[in-house]
């Protein structure tokens, strides 16, 4: 049977899928990956697995997408095909399949989203339904189960112990069974677990070669992944894997009224069959295409108060740090937490959340004096917010105990703080103007921190009926997003880092409204080059948030140069530099200066890796300008650290790698400057001087030696064509 008419075709760009429904309607997966939208059909459309299975559907042995009790309390689904709607989306092509269940009054959308230039898919599920009454929804994945070949099937993800352990880089093989990875906690959930994955069905996958499917859920709550991989009868045939992402469901039973939409969270993902690098290079460039406020914006350079002061500064005290600030060469100061309470001064994290003026004994003058001080000196101001949450000592708990999110329950503290419930109308507007007021306050305040310090943990609001109080966990993110999509909207020019206790809301989805994120409180460059490297297979590095630190007592020249891989900027007590020191900094600033603009928007090419074989000890990556003609290289040798043994720097055992780069011009000649941060290296320690000329050819065949003997030392090799 060859017939091709009826197949549903989705081109992803560089790959694609094709799905097909047999004679008695069901929609099935006839092909995925590199070829998949270009597939026929070699056997009759019953034979191929069902492309969106539900409970009930016909497979009682696998994992459905969908998993429904009707209104008449009927546990079981089955979906037909009804229609297939295209319209050209940008530049690429919003394909709907219409699915409804032949017996009730329900319908299923699957939507797929194209970006034919980045080659990312996104989708997601929109269900409806006319029954007597409320239908629900306990299963609702966002991708069907994606079924593939998978001879030696293992899986990348970050799954860590919470605060300060973010994007730890896990390898697991996926071997017959179903893996389940989730995230709980609503309000932060990536602290626990990066809402991505990268899945290599065929065997380990290097940089450039091998099958890989890369998966990011865009959803700023509890998210999971679920891998079904089953042996096939016949010798010599190769497992099955099955893969299933969206919102993590468990306790988050959706209970859907008559002509009411669920919207399910998007997954954007993509197969890639040339290895890591190029699914990283779609995911950089999809970003920017369809996620990102003001891609073509180069982030700029934050000086950061809160590890130089915590709660304990002044108006003097602030003032002098920004002097101190612009001198350094800062774009923007920003003034961190305990600048606010009245009756309950914030001098520490247990009381004020909630009273957003500025705290008369710390700042008499409010913030205009500290913008105006900023203004002086030549720098932009920013201010640290946390609308969402409210502390019981506060005048905000006083007034409105009922605008909590709990239940009947007394709620759990955390941080000594509770959650504010943002699908009450009030509360939500509340929380815009937190951020209206604030940024009212003086018209040089143009950006904004907004942080997020505590998990649900009693569930419960006061907006729901008492027999959906699981909606809570889906519509407390879509509430959220409205509020920050307001907030957005109001406040266009004001730049916006996402930050929940660090790096709890790193997805695509919350980025939406965002300019970049806090990546970790974890600061300690050994662990930042590790974390940076697992979060920049997704997100380029004007997302990432990376500022030098005391973490860890690192030489300042290496804590410089791994800040200078992300979104650079400082968080230092600037008063007390040494001279070194500050030298030091200011070759880290002048640096920034050359090449933040490759960092933030360039493509990475990954050269060594510090997570993965048997030595750790070493990293290196670079970022490559659209047209080929610069590059920026940072090479870092670690020590010990939390991830693996290592070898002694410069071991027989593990000889230093050359830095092979391969994505230049061959017939190109390209000029190699290097940086040692620390001015120690025999070429001053500054890129300025003339540097090697080597053409792109050799760059790639013989590459550059490896720079470093010494622990927690760096270099950075600007390459610029001649
Ligand atoms: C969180 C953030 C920190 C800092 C503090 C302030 O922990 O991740 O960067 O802003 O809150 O209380």
């Amino acid at each position: 049977m060859t017939t091709t008419d009826h197949l549903v075709r989705i081109d992803a760009g560089g790959w694609g899928l094709t799905l097909v429904a047999g004679d008695d309607g069901t929609l099935r997966q006839v092909a995925l990956g590199v070829e998949g939208a270009d597939a026929t059909l070699d056997f009759p459309a019953s034979l191929y697995p069902a492309a969106y299975p539900t409970w009930g559907g016909g497979d009682p042995h696998r994992p459905a997408a969908l998993r429904v009790t009707h209104a008449d309390g009927t546990l079981t689904t089955r979906l037909v095909l009804g229609s297939v709607t295209r319209t050209p989306d940008d530049d690429g092509e919003h394909v709907v399949v219409a699915l409804r269940d032949e017996l009730f009054a329900l319908s299923v959308e699957l939507h797929s989203r194209t970006d034919p230039s980045s080659g990312v898919l996104e989708q997601w599920v929109e269900v409806e339904h006319h029954q007597d009454g409320p239908v629900r929804l306990h299963e609702y994945d966002s991708i069907a189960p994606l079924v593939m070949a998978a001879p030696d099937a293992e899986i990348h993800h970050f799954v860590g112990s919470g605060w300060a352990d973010e994007w730890r880089w896990t390898t697991q093989p996926l071997t017959p069974g179903t893996t389940h990875l989730a995230s709980y906690g609503g309000l932060q959930p990536h602290l626990q677990m990066a809402p991505c994955a990268l899945v290599s069905p065929s065997g380990p996958s290097t940089e450039t070669e091998g099958d890989v499917v890369g998966l990011s859920v865009a959803w700023g709550g509890n998210a999971h992944f679920g891998l079904d991989v089953r042996p096939r009868p016949e010798p010599g045939t190769p497992s099955e894997l099955r893969i299933r992402a969206g919102a993590n469901p468990v306790g988050a039973e959706y209970v859907l009224d008559p002509g009411e939409r669920f919207v399910s969270p998007t997954v954007a993902w993509t197969w890639s069959g040339a290895g890591r690098g190029e699914v990283t290079r779609r995911f950089h460039r999809w970003t920017r295409h369809r996620v990102l406020r003001d891609p073509e914006r180069v982030r700029p350079l934050v000086v950061n108060n809160w590890e130089a002061t915590f709660f304990d500064f002044d108006e003097a005290r602030i003032t002098d740090l920004i002097g101190r600030a612009a001198d350094l060469g800062a774009d923007v100061f920003l003034l961190d937490d305990g600048w606010f309470g009245t009756t309950h001064p914030r001098n520490d994290d247990t009381t004020s959340l909630g009273d957003w003026d500025p705290d008369p004994v710390k700042l008499p003058g409010g913030l205009a004096p500290l913008a105006e001080a900023a203004v002086r000196a030549g720098i932009r101001f920013g201010i640290w917010v946390e609308p969402e949450m409210v502390n019981p000592v506060s005048e905000l708990h006083d007034r409105q105990p009922d605008w909590v999110l709990r239940n009947r329950r007394e709620p759990h503290l955390h941080r000594h703080q509770l959650a504010l419930d943002p699908l009450l109308d009030d509360v939500r507007d509340f929380e815009v103007d937190v951020v209206d007021r604030t940024l009212g306050q003086h018209p040089a305040i143009s950006y904004v921190k907004w942080d997020a310090n505590r998990p649900v943990t009693d569930p419960g609001s006061s907006a729901l009926g008492a027999d959906r109080q699981s909606n809570l966990w889906v519509d407390h993110v879509r509430a959220t997003w409205s509020v920050m999509a307001e907030v957005a909207r109001r406040h266009p020019d004001v730049q916006l880092m996402l930050c929940a206790s660090g790096g709890g809301r790193t997805d695509h989805g919350t980025l939406r409204h965002f300019h970049e994120f806090w990546t970790s409180d974890n600061t300690d460059p050994v662990t930042r080059v590790r974390m940076q490297w697992a979060c920049g297979h997704f997100f380029p590095g004007a997302v990432m948030a990376a500022h030098v630190t005391r973490w860890g007592e690192r030489p300042m020249a290496f804590t410089c140069a791994v800040a200078l891989s992300g979104r650079f900027g400082f968080d230092l007590e600037l008063t007390g530099l040494s001279d070194d020191e500050l030298a030091t900094c200011r070759r880290a600033v002048a640096v920034a200066r050359r090449t933040q603009d490759l960092v933030q928007m360039g493509d990475v090419e990954r050269l060594v890796s510090p997570v993965e074989g048997e030595d750790r000890s070493r990293a290196a990556w670079a970022h490559l300008s659209a047209d080929r003609r610069r590059a920026v290289l940072f090479a870092y040798q670690l020590d010990g650290g939390p991830v693996g043994d290592r070898a002694e720097p410069g071991s027989e055992l593990h000889p230093p790698p050359a830095l092979r780069l391969t994505g230049l011009d061959p017939i190109a000649g390209y000029r190699v400057s290097s940086t040692d941060l620390s001015g120690e290296a025999d070429d001053g320690g500054d890129a300025g001087g003339d540097g090697l000329v080597v053409s792109g050819a050799d760059l790639s065949a013989s590459g550059l030696a490896w720079p470093l003997d010494r622990p927690l030392t760096a270099r950075i090799f600007e390459i610029d064509a001649i």
